[in-house]
């Protein structure tokens, strides 16, 4: 029995940061801003708050949404690239946060693709039969990752946490498929150097910035239209299903400009397409699942709703997502 979602929710720090303040901070403009990637705003957290506080309000949602106790979840997996700390897991401290007391706990590194690989990995524990209750997050401080001097990357990114539930479908409604790829010949595309085994925090690796994100835009851009695109005809074509039949899709919103270049290749309508990168940025594993939970409440999505997700990220990584809601 593949896996549905029963419920979503989602958590964003109240602190905007609008790119009238960035023109304070860096070199740069609104206009061009907006025009090169289509972010008016972003929200960053205040000092202290981590991607276990904003998970746990984003699950904390969900829950609320499904009427589920926490006791009965049977898998926390949490999808981030900026954990509280390196050890223990940030699905670990959402399970204590949320008393789920029953549940194996675990987080998945996949950049800005880890919802969707998240997605494919509770979908296979329920396919399984291993386990019937998940909670999948995707949660994001970027914030604390961003050199705020470097104007070619710190307007790009957000904070923020998505949330959803799944459970086994009894109907023909579920994850209809999920296909995931990496190219780690890629890895130096998107990446932050230093902190890990490589390049351990010290005086030196601090002094360099190296614990900052960096990235090599414009070959980012290229390679990430060309994934997108391919991975999402691999889906549609996987499922026999025709642009037409698309009822709602939602990419990673990393730059608008790319989400319209994939839209155009596939010859996808633009009242198709859900897209908030203009309020909240890059908000890498977060993206999906916060945009997902916005599209639920705010009507773009009600039952037998074919959704098509895409995304890409660090590592490289690539994936879609074909759900029947
Ligand atoms: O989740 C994965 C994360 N990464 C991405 O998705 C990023 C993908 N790449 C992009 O979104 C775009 O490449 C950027 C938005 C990062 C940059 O846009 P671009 O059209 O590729 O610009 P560019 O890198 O080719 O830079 C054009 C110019 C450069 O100046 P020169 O060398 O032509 O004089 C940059 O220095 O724009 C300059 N520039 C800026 N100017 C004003 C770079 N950042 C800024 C800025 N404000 N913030």
């Amino acid at each position: 029995m593949r896996a549905r979602i029963v419920a979503t929710g989602s958590a964003v720090p109240r602190r905007i940061l609008r790119n009238s303040d960035l023109e304070r901070m860096v070199a740069t403009s609104g206009e061009w801003i907006v025009g090169r990637t289509g972010i008016r705003e972003r929200r960053v957290v205040d000092d202290g708050v981590a991607s276990s506080d904003l998970g746990t309000d984003a699950a904390r949602a969900a829950l609320a949404a499904s009427g589920w106790d926490p006791a009965d979840l049977d898998l926390i997996l949490v999808a981030t690239c900026t954990p509280d700390m390196p050890l223990p897991s940030t699905a670990c401290l959402i399970q204590r946060n949320l008393k789920a007391s029953r549940a194996i706990a675990f987080d998945l590194a996949a950049a800005c693709s880890g919802f969707l690989y998240g997605l494919s990995v509770a979908d296979l524990y329920v396919r399984s039969g291993t386990c019937r209750r998940v909670l999948l997050v995707g949660t994001e401080v970027m914030s604390s990752v961003l050199d705020w001097t470097d104007r070619s990357t710190c307007i790009l990114f957000g904070d923020g946490a998505g949330a959803a539930l799944l459970d086994p479908s009894d109907d023909d409604r579920g994850i209809l498929s999920t296909h995931l790829h990496s190219d780690g010949d890629l890895w130096d595309l998107v990446c932050v150097p230093g902190g890990g085994s490589r390049m351990p925090a010290s005086d030196a690796m601090l002094a360099g910035r190296h614990q900052y994100v960096k990235m090599k835009g414009s070959e980012t851009f290229k390679v990430a239209v060309k994934t997108l695109e391919a991975t999402a005809r691999e889906a549609l074509e996987a499922n026999k299903l025709a642009v037409a039949d698309v009822d709602l899709f939602i990419p990673h919103q990393a730059n608008v400009r790319i989400i319209q270049a994939v839209m155009e290749r596939l010859g996808l309508p633009e009242n198709r397409l859900f897209l908030n990168i203009d309020r909240y940025g890059n908000t890498s594993a977060a993206s999906i699942p916060l945009a997902l939970d916005e599209a639920v409440r705010s009507g773009r999505i009600s039952p037998g709703s074919r959704i098509l997700m895409v995304a890409f990220g660090s590592g490289l990584t690539w994936a879609s997502a074909v759900v029947k809601w």
